[in-house]
C-alpha cells in the first residue's frame, strides 16, 4: 500500500507524531510544538518537535526543541509570551519578552508540570528551573493549558486528571508559584480517561462566552477518543458549563487539539488536533512519518435553539493556496493527480462523492436523510478502522466543504457547525473523482509539504 504524505497537512519529517504543543504567536512567527518520537516511528522518547511558520500553512521543521531526557519525556503542554517577565525568566532585555511553555514531564509513576524558556521569540528553547512548578504526587496528572486572564490579573492553567475525569483550574501570578482554585467534572463523556483541556473565550454577540474542551480516550462520537466540549461562563477561578457537553468533532480522528495563544489579531481563535484515533495510532503503515496535524481551523459560536454551538472553518489563509479551479458535473468522472489537495464545495443536498485510484473506488463520502457518510476501508492489522461512519447535519442553510489532502479528510458543513474528520488508507492513491446527483466546485492546492 502506497500511503502519500499529506502535502497541506503538517508531518513531522520523519517518525511519529502526535498532538499539537505550545501554539503560540511570537517572534513574528506561528510556532507549532508537537510530540514528538525523534527516534522511531511510534510512541516513545516523547520531545517536543518545533516547526514554524508566518501564515499557519506553510511550515518550516525546526531542531527539536524539548528533548526527552533520562527518566523523563517530555508530554504535552502549552506556551506563552510572558509580556510583562512575570516570570522571571526573561534575558537582559534583548530578544524580546520571554515565551514560556508549561509542559508535563512523565516520570516513573509520576507526572507534574515543568517550564520551558525560549528568550529569541520563540527561536530556541531551554528546560527552566529542574523542579516542577505544579506537582500533587500523581501518577496522571497532565497537559497543562495556559493564558492571561486579564479581568483578575494572573495566569490560568487548566490541568487534566485523567482517572478522575476532572480539570483542574489553578491560577497564578508569575507562571512559577500555583494555587489551585476549582476543579471541574466528571462530566458528559467519562466512558474514558480524559486528556488535553483547552479553556479561551470567545466573543459572540457582544458578549464573552468560554468554551471548555477536554479529549475523552473511550466513547467518542464513532468509538475511540474524541473532543468534547462545553459552553459557559468562567470568573477566573470557577468554569459554570450552561448546557451539556457536545462533540467538537464529528469524525473518527480529531484529537487533542489546543488553541494558540497571542494570536495578532484580538478576538481571534486557532486551534488544531492531531488527525488521529488512538484505537489505532500506533499501528499506522506510514513511513517515513507516522501522524499528521489537521488544518488550522477558526472558531466561532452560533445560536443553536436555546443554546450556543461551536463552528469551525479552516483558516482563510488556505485561500491564497488554491491553484486551478475544478468542475465536478454530476456523475462524471474528473482525474485530479496524484497527491493533489482538493479544496471542494458542494450542496446540502443529497449526493454521492467516489474517491477513486486506478483500483477503483477508495472511499465514498455522501448526503442522504439529513446526514454525511463515509465508507472507508482499512489495510490488514487496522482494526477499528473500516466502517462506514455517520452524522447528522445540522439544520439551516450552507454548503459542505471538503478538504482531501491524501491520507486526511476535513468536511466543515452548515458553517462550520458540523466538523467531520476523518484518515483514509486508500490502497493507491486516490486520482479522481465522481459526484454524483449534484454539480460542485473546488480548487486545486498548492502543498506546502514535500511529498
Ligand atoms: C494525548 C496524550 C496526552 C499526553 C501525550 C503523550 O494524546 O496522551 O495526554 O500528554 O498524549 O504523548
Amino acid at each position: 500500500m502506497a500511503v502519500l504524505r499529506p502535502r497541506l497537512h503538517f508531518t513531522a519529517r520523519r517518525f511519529w507524531l502526535n498532538d499539537p504543543n505550545g501554539l503560540v504567536f511570537a517572534g513574528g512567527r506561528y510556532h507549532l510544538f508537537f510530540q514528538h518520537n525523534p527516534r522511531a516511528g511510534n510512541h516513545g522518547y516523547m520531545s517536543w518537535g518545533h516547526a514554524s511558520s508566518v501564515d499557519l500553512l506553510r511550515w518550516e521543521e525546526h531542531e527539536v526543541a524539548l528533548p526527552w531526557r533520562e527518566g523523563q519525556d517530555v508530554f504535552s503542554g502549552s506556551a506563552v509570551v510572558d509580556w510583562r517577565n512575570t516570570s522571571g525568566l526573561g534575558g537582559a532585555g534583548e530578544g524580546g519578552p520571554p515565551v514560556v511553555a508549561m509542559f508535563t514531564g512523565n516520570g516513573f509513576y509520576h507526572q507534574a508540570q515543568y517550564l520551558a524558556v525560549s528568550r529569541d521569540g520563540g527561536e530556541t528553547w531551554a528546560f527552566g528551573p529542574p523542579e516542577p512548578v505544579l506537582d500533587e504526587g500523581k501518577q496522571d496528572f497532565r497537559d497543562p493549558k495556559v493564558f492571561w486572564y486579564a479581568p483578575g490579573g494572573s495566569w490560568v492553567s487548566v490541568v487534566v486528571h485523567p482517572d478522575e475525569r476532572q480539570v483542574g483550574v489553578y491560577t497564578s501570578p508569575d507562571l512559577r508559584v500555583w494555587s489551585q482554585v476549582s476543579v471541574f467534572g466528571p462530566a458528559g463523556g467519562v466512558a474514558g480517561i480524559w486528556e488535553v483541556p483547552d479553556l479561551f473565550a470567545l466573543e459572540v454577540a457582544g458578549q464573552e462566552r468560554w468554551v471548555l474542551k477536554v479529549d475523552v480516550f473511550e466513547g467518542g462520537p464513532q468509538g475511540g477518543t474524541g473532543a468534547q466540549y462545553w459552553v459557559g461562563d468562567f470568573d477566573g477561578r470557577v468554569f459554570t458549563p450552561s448546557q451539556g457537553a457536545r462533540w467538537a468533532d464529528a469524525g473518527k480522528d480529531f484529537y487533542a487539539a489546543i488553541t494558540f495563544s497571542d494570536l495578532p489579531q484580538s478576538g481571534r481563535r486557532v486551534w488544531l488536533g492531531w488527525l488521529n484515533n488512538w484505537v489505532y495510532a500506533n499501528r499506522l503503515p506510514t513511513t517515513p512519518w507516522q501522524g499528521v496535524l489537521t488544518l488550522p481551523r477558526e472558531l466561532s459560536l452560533v445560536q443553536d435553539g436555546p443554546e450556543w454551538a461551536l463552528t469551525q472553518v479552516p483558516v482563510p489563509e488556505l485561500e491564497a493556496l488554491r491553484e486551478e479551479p475544478l468542475a465536478l458535473p454530476d456523475g462524471q468522472q474528473v482525474e485530479v493527480g496524484e497527491g493533489v489537495p482538493l479544496d471542494l464545495t458542494l450542496p446540502m443536498t443529497s449526493w454521492i462523492l467516489q474517491l477513486l485510484s486506478a483500483r477503483g473506488e477508495e472511499a465514498r463520502l455522501w448526503l442522504e436523510d439529513g446526514a454525511l457518510h463515509l465508507t472507508r476501508a482499512a489495510p490488514v492489522g487496522m482494526d477499528g478502522f473500516a466502517g462506514t461512519f455517520t452524522a447528522a447535519l445540522p439544520d439551516g442553510p450552507g454548503e459542505v466543504r471538503v478538504l482531501l489532502d491524501t491520507c486526511t479528510l476535513e468536511v466543515f458543513a452548515a458553517g462550520g457547525r458540523l466538523a467531520f474528520t476523518q484518515l483514509l488508507l486508500p490502497d493507491e492513491p486516490i486520482t479522481a473523482l465522481r459526484l454524483r446527483d449534484a454539480d460542485g466546485r473546488g480548487w486545486t492546492m498548492r502543498a506546502t509539504q514535500a511529498p
